[in-house]
């Protein structure tokens, strides 16, 4: 097993899969959806069952975004505490969102037994559990209130879990499934009924006028409408970007000699824990947690560690089998934005939808579709990207924006040596400063050197080494490269750039430097144009 690196999940292990071709023409069609997660399906599914032409155009494969990297629980409990929500919301709101959500499990159901999709889809009790007796009255209103939204739930005196808790509390009729299994589904079967979709075709331009357009490198579509369902909208939306903070959460797929009763499991602490097995009656679980703001944590397989140790305390571990890591996206008030962007002609999105996007992804899918059918959605207000809270928000906002700014501005007064390049071992990476400008720093496997801008194709802000995902993060809206530099993840549309370093010894071979280098500098004219 690789232990850090881009790791794959538990649900691409025994995948049957079917390949789409890349986008390699100019097609026009009536909607055009960026993005194969359970987003990007689930409105073209509902589009096209609706007479609509649709395309769904997607970077990678379908399903390898968030959707397939994901623990697959589908609850109505949110991550937010419901009276946080009902706070800033007020009961009523919070009730109907609640409905809503348990709405979107039932339409999983419904359309797994429908379309015959195979997705180990299961209805099990959530439990919401605390180690701590300070947290003991939270989870009382955390009953109290789910109780009021007209959900089954309950305190419980007996531990379902095979360690001591402070206090647990159930929640009826939650649900679990294969997350890619069921993209995978649903995408064949959007092919079957005249969808057309297209795989490794990375949209690099959107265009937003009178032919709402999206642009690959080896093709384009044009629509009337253009659905962004790249779990944070792709290009520059600061009405969104500013409104969504990043966070990264790491999971682990482990085999246990003796499993908790079967249900989906939580904590209170912050950030939560979270269990569940990955399917019924088996000994194999997937437990994940230990979430921080993206591109803030520099060791970041020590978050690994960190979920390690936390399964050995609390389990009795025959082996660990899977490590992986994604990110989630969290909005400032704690309700997802879904629909039109704000200021946009032709542009859908669904964002920030925290830790529980599998449910309001279905819900995204159906409030887009409505929207642009033109069909009444009763969830759609609530969730309206325009909506103003400024009262509730305005904290929240703040405090996130802040956490940037801080971000851009320490990053110009740290100061790094060139002889750092020596220190950097193989496989990994270190952002130096070179005269005025940062470089990231990429040492391959082989000992060669890659040098790139530090600078976020996005907004500018300054990437980060992540240790454990050998991938360079942006700490501002959580856009993701590679160790070479591709774009994969987040807002940005290009990758960062090339740059070109050499020595006053040898002009050409900078990338082979394996220790400081007396004469090493950059050349002023190639380094970057920042
Ligand atoms: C570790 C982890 C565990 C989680 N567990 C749960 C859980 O148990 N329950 C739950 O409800 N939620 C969970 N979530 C959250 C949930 O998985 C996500 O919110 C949800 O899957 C997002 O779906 P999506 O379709 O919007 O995005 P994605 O699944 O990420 O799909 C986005 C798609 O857009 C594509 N794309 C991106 N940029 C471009 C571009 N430029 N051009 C073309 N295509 C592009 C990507 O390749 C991808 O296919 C978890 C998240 C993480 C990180
Ligand atoms: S993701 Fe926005 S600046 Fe990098």
């Amino acid at each position: 097993m690789q232990r850090w690196g881009l790791h794959k999940s538990i649900w691409t292990q025994d995948l049957r899969k079917k390949n789409y071709e890349t986008l390699r023409q100019n097609l026009n069609v009536d909607t055009v959806i960026v993005g194969a997660g359970i987003t990007g399906l689930l409105t073209g599914i509902l589009l096209r069952d609706a007479g609509k032409r649709v395309a769904i155009v997607t970077d990678g494969e379908v399903g390898h975004g968030v959707t397939g990297n994901s623990a697959g629980h589908l609850t109505q409990v949110l991550d937010y505490e419901f009276r946080d929500l009902v706070s800033r919301f007020g009961e009523e709101k919070i009730k109907d969102v609640v409905a809503a959500c348990g709405n979107a499990i039932n339409f999983v159901e419904k359309l797994a037994t429908a379309k015959k999709i195979e997705c180990g889809f299961t209805r099990t009790p959530g439990f919401k559990f605390t180690e701590s007796k300070d947290d003991l009255q939270n989870l009382v209103e955390e009953v109290e209130l789910a109780q009021r939204f007209g959900m089954s739930a309950s305190q419980l005196l007996n531990n379902p879990l095979s360690f001591l808790v402070a206090g647990i509390i159930r929640f009826e009729n939650q649900a679990m499934f294969d997350p890619l299994s069921f993209v995978l589904n649903l995408a064949e079967s959007f092919v079957g009924e005249g969808g057309l979709l297209f795989e490794n075709s990375r949209v690099l331009k959107v265009e937003d006028d009178s032919t709402p357009r999206v642009h690959t490198k080896f093709g384009s579509v044009s629509a009337q409408e253009i659905v962004l369902a790249t779990h944070t909208p792709i290009g520059v939306y600061l009405s969104l970007h500013t409104r969504v903070a990043p966070y990264f959460s790491y999971v682990m797929g482990v085999r246990l000699k003796r499993a908790p009763a079967q249900g989906l499991f939580w904590d209170t602490s912050k950030p939560y824990f979270y269990l569940r097995p990955v399917k019924t009656g088996t000994d194999i679980w997937i437990i994940g947690g230990r979430d921080h703001k993206t591109g803030q944590e520099i060791k970041t397989y020590e978050r690994y560690l960190e979920v390690e140790e936390y399964i050995h305390q609390h389990f009795d571990v025959s082996e660990i089998l899977f490590y992986w890591g994604n990110e989630v996206f969290e909005s400032v008030d704690g309700l997802p934005y879904i629909g039109k962007i704000p200021f946009t002609k032709n542009i859908f999105t669904g964002t920030g939808y925290s830790g529980t996007g599998l449910t309001f992804g279905v819900l995204a899918g159906r409030i887009i579709s409505d929207l642009i059918l033109g069909e009444k959605n009763e969830s759609a207000e609530i969730f309206d990207p325009s909506r103003v809270k400024a009262v509730a928000s305005a904290s929240s906002f703040l405090k996130e924006n802040m956490n940037v700014a801080k971000w851009y501005v320490s990053d110009r007064l740290s100061h790094h040596e060139i002889g750092e390049i020596k220190l950097i071992a193989p496989n990994e990476g270190r952002v130096i400063d070179v005269g005025e400008k940062k470089v990231a720093i990429y040492r391959t496997e082989n000992g060669r050197i890659h040098a790139l801008s530090s600078t976020c194709t996005h907004m500018g802000g300054t990437v980060h080494w992540n240790s454990a995902e050998k991938s360079w993060d942006c700490p501002c809206h959580g856009g993701r490269f590679r160790a070479t530099g591709e774009a994969f993840e987040g807002p940005p549309l290009g990758d960062l750039a090339d740059v070109k370093l050499y020595t006053e010894e040898n002009p050409d071979a900078a990338d082979t430097i394996t220790e400081a280098t007396p004469g090493f500098s950059p050349m002023p004219e190639q380094l970057l144009d920042i």
